[in-house]
């Protein structure tokens, strides 16, 4: 787990050096200044805006009341700790903008909890990136053709930063849909990069023409002693998310750990399936294992690929096995994919008007709304 910086208001030095051990435990060094002045640390958090703030009431009622107020309104989130816990105490920490509150002394598993309560609000409030994977369990149905075609509409329509990335690994072929030309691998990029700094993943990242569009693809030959790790997805994304409004991920097709850690910090997950029933049944085991997971709903969409008008299996059918909504159609032109295909170009930029392409700058308006309404809701 990692939480971001934090700083620790406490006077008593046992408390003090008792947190730090745990904060130790981060993945990422995260303590980053203990005071025992708060006038001064007031100051210091102001200035520098750490993500949460563990504090040890003063036992001044007003000034605590006050620095909590302030911290909340910086979107700070902090964590008060008390040794006289009462109902009382807690309300009026709450009320002044405490996002959590802790009796001493602090136990490891409810510090934790505390911290990784107030990580995810950061992630909601502070950081608007969105990650987007697009995954099925099954390959040649069209997850990279989607994720192309896909980032390329994101850049174009909202002119934000957008990266696509290929974790399909270690063959990725994100680059026979968009013409790029990688240069390093991924997870070197990754381990390159200091905890401070993204540069060498930043600088992995390719620009697409002269857009708003980044691609990080692997190279075709990867070099074997980089293998991507969990931890190597968990600090990828931090660094995208520092530079990027939406980071969209093409997947592979196994239920592995690498591609659990990958949706489980995905913000959507854009599950692809084409109407036959082998590949729905597997797309219901998908959303089964999702939900025993603890994912929420609304997290998963249901795109259908290479639909067909009048296809002998209803679309009505398929939601009712699924027991979801269908969330978009893309219809099938073999034509206009294979060409698009064979010139290494995004389908809008062949051809702007086929079905395919407003299909795709369809799906993208609609997550995009989504997105903005806050429909996303965060596992
Ligand atoms: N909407 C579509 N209409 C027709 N053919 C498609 C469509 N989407 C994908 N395809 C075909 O499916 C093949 C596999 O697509 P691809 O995106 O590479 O799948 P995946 O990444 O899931 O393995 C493509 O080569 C293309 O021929
Ligand atoms: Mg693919």
């Amino acid at each position: 787990m990692n939480s971001g910086k934090v700083v620790i208001f406490e006077r008593d030095k046992e408390s003090a050096e008792l947190i730090k051990t745990y904060l130790s435990e981060f993945e990422s060094p995260v303590c980053d200044m203990t005071f025992e002045n708060y006038e001064e640390g007031l100051e210091y958090v102001l200035q520098t805006h750490p993500q949460i703030v563990v504090y040890s009431e003063t036992g001044n009622a007003d000034f605590d009341r006050k620095t909590l107020t302030s911290f909340k309104e910086n979107n700070i989130s902090t964590i008060f700790l008390s040794s006289n816990y009462t109902t009382n105490l807690v309300i009026q920490a709450l009320r002044a903008g405490a996002k959590d509150y802790l009796s001493k002394p602090v136990i490891k598993k409810d510090f934790f909890a505390s911290i990784k309560k107030c990580s995810a609000e950061n992630v909601k409030t502070v950081n608007k990136s969105n990650i987007i994977s697009i995954f099925s369990n099954k390959g040649g149905i069209g997850k990279t053709a989607i994720a192309t075609n896909l980032a390329v509409e994101f850049a174009r329509q909202t002119r934000e930063k957008v990266v696509l990335v290929d974790l399909n690994l270690p063959l990725g072929d994100v680059t026979t849909f968009i013409n790029i030309k990688p240069s390093v691998s991924i997870a070197s990029a990754v381990e390159k990069a200091s905890h401070n700094g993204a540069e060498a993943v930043l600088n992995a990242c390719k620009q697409y023409k002269n857009t708003s569009l980044y691609v990080l693809a692997e190279p075709i030959y990867m070099e074997e002693t980089h293998v991507m790790t969990p931890t190597h997805i968990y600090k990828l994304f931090e660094y995208l998310r520092e530079s990027f409004s939406y980071i969209l991920v093409d997947l592979g097709t196994s239920v592995d750990k690498m591609n659990l850690k990958i949706l489980e910090l995905s913000d959507l997950i854009l599950l692809v399936s084409i109407v036959n029933l082998p590949l729905i049944r597997n797309c219901q085991r998908c959303l089964d294992l999702f939900k025993n997971l603890g994912y929420d709903e609304k997290k998963t969409k249901i795109i259908i690929n290479r639909y067909l008008e009048n296809d002998e299996i209803k679309t009505e059918d398929v939601e009712k096995v699924l027991n979801q909504k269908i969330y978009w159609k893309i219809p099938n032109n073999y034509f206009a994919i294979m060409s698009s295909i064979n010139k290494a170009m995004p389908v809008c930029e062949l051809n702007e008007n086929s079905n395919v392409t407003l299909s795709f700058s369809g799906l993208a308006t609609k997550l995009i709304e989504d997105v903005i309404a806050k429909d996303v809701v965060y596992s």
